[in-house]
């Protein structure tokens, strides 16, 4: 199993962001995807931070002033690719560098473990994370069309060789 290493600003979620993290998920993903986001967030902190923890399964959470601010979940995969599951800010927060942040601390772990290729999947709706992800360097790969929970969602798929340059 890798490593992986947490900063000051980044930290491994626990079990007291949970409430937190299900307001967080439904409010940010909710317009683009219709799920029930209780038991999603419920299967995230069973595979991230529970007592069967997945190996290779990560969630990070940024704070400011010791509350929590946005989050990362990412999976390491195989052929050297990591994926981002899920990358989520407070609506209040949005706009400051915390994204950013958890984007860089996601690089730093692909580039410490040698994983080559971080990929993403978004709703093609979704033109701010898209914006966002293409600020940071992230390349469109193909666009599919999905079913989740019985809805058809259109959705981009980007991802960035950890190598490149910034
Ligand atoms: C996408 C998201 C994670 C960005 O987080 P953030 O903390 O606001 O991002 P940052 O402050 O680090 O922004 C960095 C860059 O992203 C782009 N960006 C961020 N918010 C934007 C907005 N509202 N409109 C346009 N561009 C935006 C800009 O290019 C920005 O760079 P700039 O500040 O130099 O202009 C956040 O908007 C979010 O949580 N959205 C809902 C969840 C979501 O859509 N997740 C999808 C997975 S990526």
């Amino acid at each position: 199993m890798n490593s992986i290493v947490y900063g000051d600003v980044v930290r491994p979620a626990n079990y007291d962001d949970y409430e937190w993290a299900i307001n967080l998920l439904s409010r940010a993903m909710g317009p683009f995807y219709d799920c029930d986001y209780r038991a999603r967030t419920r299967r995230l902190f069973d595979q991230c931070v529970g007592d069967n923890k997945i190996a290779g399964h990560y969630l990070a959470v940024a704070d400011l002033n010791l509350r929590p601010t946005g989050l990362v979940h990412v999976v390491e995969r195989k052929n050297s690719i990591l994926s981002i599951g899920l990358l989520a800010v407070s609506e209040e927060h949005r706009g400051k560098g915390v994204g950013g942040k958890l984007l860089s601390f996601v690089e730093g772990h692909a580039r410490d473990n040698f994983l080559r290729f971080i990929h993403c999947t978004v709703a093609s709706a979704n033109n701010i994370a898209l914006r966002f992800l293409n600020a940071n360097r992230f390349s469109v790969i193909d666009t599919i069309s999905k079913r989740h929970h019985g809805q058809v969602v259109d959705e981009t798929i980007v991802g960035k060789m950890t190598d490149e340059e910034d």
